[in-house]
């Protein structure tokens, strides 16, 4: 399938790149509203460049990536729907459920597909912790945490405003990863309790060209609390950008026969820590599973496992096969449900009730990933 990328930022790079590792798709065409990302990415990566306009009337495009700023993506994702074009997003979905619901009329209407990252659950760890989980190797599951936490995004990313507007803060951005995992791991969430809070109501950006500059916080920095999910299981979050340093563990989930410690779920691998009832922990390295081999070096040298992008190959298979994908627009409308009720509950300081619970997304089989990479 021929695709064009709209929003030429700094995760173009990685969705341009990803098409050398999967095979059914074809970067033809780039668009950003600041023509010059557009061109400077098209020089790059060989591709055309494009106005936005052109983008979406190009006949020989059938999806749109979707790499937009939050409060941008619903206005990118019914424009490919008007012109008659699929379209997989970057997280979030929209910037509330209402837009979603927007999103879902019009796409059901078009009988087009929308898909939304994280695609990272498809990964080596968390497909097999899944895997675990369905052999029960710790029993049901009824209990959990999960952390994320630390000093915000003002150090490292050149334009690190929309960080800290409605549409990201810790939950939008990085929850989501944490939630989507737990969805994929344990099933729907039924309820949200939650209470908020923000350190600073500035921020010095850190990082360049912009170093200095202040940015003023617009939406809660901490959020904590508990989630409920259809299972019964109860999961205690804490998620903060106010935070410098701390020793909790990304995701705990603690089930009638054992403990599962699952690692970072900003990530495709890592290793897995399993415990029967109280005995040692026993340590399953997921770095030699396809999606969890590792093929990029990170920022602070160590080699790690990046396969975003299978989640928009999923769905453009999943397109030719008339299946549902797996990053579906129901998985994302639920997630970005729960996350707006993080922030709603603790607005309001009642518990959040759920209208939406969608199917858990189907494990992903080795033969599946094979048909798919290149
Ligand atoms: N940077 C990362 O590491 C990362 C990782 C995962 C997901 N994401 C998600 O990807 C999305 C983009 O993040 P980023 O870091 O690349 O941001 P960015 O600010 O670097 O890039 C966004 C680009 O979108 C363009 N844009 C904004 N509004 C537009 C519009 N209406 N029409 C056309 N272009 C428009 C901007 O000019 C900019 O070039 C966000 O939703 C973010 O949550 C980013």
């Amino acid at each position: 399938m021929k695709v064009g990328i709209i929003g030429c930022g700094n995760i173009s790079e990685t969705y341009f790149n990803c098409q050398k590792i999967f095979n059914n798709f074809e970067i033809a065409a780039c668009a950003d509203i600041n023509t010059e990302y557009a061109i400077k990415c098209a020089e790059q990566f060989n591709v055309k460049a494009q106005s936005v306009d052109d983008i979406l009337s190009n006949k020989d495009i059938d999806l749109i990536i979707n790499l937009t700023i939050p409060s941008a993506h619903k206005e990118i994702i019914i424009k490919s729907l008007k012109a008659g074009k699929h379209c997989f997003s970057e997280k979030p979905l929209a910037m509330n459920i209402e837009e979603g619901l927007e999103i879902q009329k019009l796409t059901s209407e078009k009988k087009l597909y929308v898909g939304c990252a994280p695609d990272t659950f498809l990964g080596a760890a968390g497909q097999n912790a899944r895997k675990l989980i369905e052999n029960n190797k710790i029993g049901k599951v009824v209990l959990g945490t999960f952390n994320l936490m630390s000093h915000g995004m003002e150090h490292w990313h050149p334009n690190p405003d929309f960080f800290f507007k409605p549409g990201a803060g810790p939950v939008f951005d990085l929850g989501v990863y944490y939630i989507t995992q737990l969805i994929n791991l344990i099933g729907p969430v039924k309820s949200i309790s939650s209470a908020s809070g923000t350190a600073t109501q500035e921020r010095i950006i850190t990082s360049e060209p912009r170093n200095g500059e202040k940015i003023i916080v617009e939406t809660p920095t901490t959020l904590l609390g508990s989630l409920e999910f259809h299972n019964n299981a109860k999961i205690q979050f804490f998620c903060s950008w106010d935070v410098w340093k701390h020793n909790h563990s990304t995701i705990e989930l603690y089930g009638l026969a054992g403990s599962m410690i699952v690692p970072d779920p900003n990530f495709f691998s890592g290793d897995i820590l399993i415990s029967k009832k109280d005995e040692d922990w026993e340590t399953i390295n997921n770095d030699s599973m396809l999606l969890g081999i590792p093929n990029k070096t990170d920022n602070d040298g160590s080699k790690i496992a990046n396969y975003r992008g299978i989640g928009l190959s999923d769905m453009i298979d999943a397109i030719h096969n008339q299946r549902n994908a797996r990053c579906s627009l129901d998985l994302a409308l639920h997630v970005l449900e729960v996350m707006e009720g993080i922030i709603k509950s603790s607005e309001l300081k009642e518990v959040f009730y759920l209208n939406s619970k969608p199917n858990q997304p189907k494990f992903l089989s080795d033969d599946e990933i094979k048909n798919l990479k290149i």
